[in-house]
């Protein structure tokens, strides 16, 4: 069987008082809340940043910096209830702190979580026991030098740990860029930040359609009813960087740190088999280096407005589909779709996978499902290894066919899969994730 289809920095100073905290985006199709819940998914986390092999009933420690309202951690915390491991939650505002032990008291984690109002450079010297995952989305983009603060976070993660970073995207945010350096202008004679939230809503009423920020209302809906935060956070707030692919690279290169993956709902954005047809135009792009694959395709898609990925300590973090002692698990956003029982249940021997992305982007999988793959996939329970689905696979036939056979049958059902994180696998010395 074959395998088919197997800046810099931007300042906008505004001298604005008053102004109101961080809300996480309240509309429903903003992008942003999504791609936090793929970074911390431990599932995700275990098989993309540890090889598969991180128990995280044993000691794990996470930070979640600049947590704002605290939805990484309260969704780490909800899946290492029942665990020794630690959460330690840090934001700079006092008010902020406030707001989010308020949902995590909702949610029933508050105790779970450590909660500390600091800034990310002051955590070096508060002599914190080192962590094996920091997650920090949205924050170093405000501080003046990103770089330095990456760097101190560097320092208090263990030597095989990893960190679950975002930042703004630089194309995706063309329009939101341009909008704020308008209303930089237009607010330089405004002290008070309620006029100038003021002055902001009024010129969304009036933006022409030639307008950048108009021009890219589906990358950031300016929706009836947003919010006094959200105006303040995406146009008036202070020192935005944001950054391209090759930002990234940089960035991370000079921080000594790895790129190990785009999250799921980036990775269509920046990976050119999502973007190209098998032919000329993906082969040449494929001849070149991955960090100039992504780059390509993030000019071509112009919708990332925000990258969210996986940076490791160190090379080489994601777990081999081809060791025999890997559980193959469908993932918790596989299960809120159903797909086990979808491939399952189709009647023709194609399964057709389609979501779509930020900037309204479709994105699609095909998986051919032939007999041993459709056997493959029911056999995938969370508890088999692959070796013991491969041998239950092969004691059906008689004769019986090589072991190679049915290996190869099983990563292509893995690789498809994987694209879009509807499976991953973890090693079976590990529990499984909640
Ligand atoms: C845009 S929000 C991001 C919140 C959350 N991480 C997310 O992605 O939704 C930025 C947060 O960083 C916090 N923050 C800003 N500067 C900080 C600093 N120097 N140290 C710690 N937190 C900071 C703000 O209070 C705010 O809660």
């Amino acid at each position: 069987m074959s395998i088919a289809e197997v800046p810099k920095s931007r300042e906008s100073r505004s001298r604005l008082s008053k102004t109101p905290p961080y809300a996480q985006p309240q509309s429903s199709n903003q992008p942003e809340c999504a791609h936090l819940k793929s970074l911390d998914d431990l599932g995700a986390l275990n098989f993309y940043c540890f090889g598969g092999r991180r128990d995280f009933t044993d000691n794990f420690r996470a930070l979640v910096v600049g947590s704002g309202t605290s939805q990484s951690a309260i969704d780490l915390a909800e899946q290492l209830a029942g665990t020794d491991a630690a959460v330690v939650y840090v934001d700079a505002s006092e008010q902020v702190i406030d707001v989010a032990q308020d949902h995590a008291k909702t949610r029933g984690v508050c105790d779970d979580i450590e909660w500390i109002q600091a800034s990310p450079l002051d955590l070096a010297g508060m002599d914190l026991e080192p962590f094996d995952y920091i997650n920090c989305c949205g924050m170093l983009e405000t501080l003046p030098e990103p770089t330095a603060a990456l760097k101190s976070l560097k320092s208090i993660v263990k030597p095989d740990g990893a960190l679950g970073l975002s930042f703004h995207g630089k194309y995706g945010r063309t329009g939101v860029s341009q909008m704020r350096d308008m209303m930089s202008l237009v607010n330089r004679e405004t002290d008070d930040a309620a006029d100038a939230i003021g002055l902001t809503r009024a010129m969304i009423d009036r933006l022409p359609a030639t307008n950048w920020c108009k021009r890219s209302v589906d990358l950031f809906p300016l929706y009836d009813g947003i919010e006094d935060a959200e105006i303040h956070d995406l146009f008036l707030s202070q020192q935005h960087c944001e950054l391209s692919i090759p930002d990234v690279w940089e960035m991370l290169d000079s921080s000594g740190l790895f790129l190990v993956e785009h999250t799921r709902e980036q990775r269509a954005l920046c990976e050119p088999q999502f973007a190209f047809p098998e032919g000329p135009l993906l082969k040449q792009i494929q001849k070149l280096p991955r960090r100039d694959q992504q780059a390509a395709t993030e000019l071509y898609w112009g919708a990332i407005t925000r990258h969210t990925f996986w940076a490791a300590t160190q090379p080489e973090t994601i777990a081999p589909l081809t060791d025999p002692d890997m559980i193959p698990f469908f993932t918790r956003f596989a299960a809120a779709h159903d797909v086990q029982q979808s491939i399952l249940s189709t009647a023709g021997d194609e399964w057709l996978w389609r979501t779509r992305l930020a900037g309204e982007v479709d994105v699609s999988i095909t998986f051919h499902v032939a007999p041993a793959a459709r056997r493959f996939v029911e056999l995938i329970d969370n508890q088999r290894t692959l070796a013991e689905i491969v041998e239950t696979i092969l004691s059906a036939y008689n004769p019986r066919p090589p072991i190679e056979e049915a290996m190869k049958i099983a990563r292509y059902v893995m690789e498809v899969l994987l694209r879009q994180d509807l499976l991953l696998v973890r090693h079976k010395s590990t529990s499984p994730h909640s």
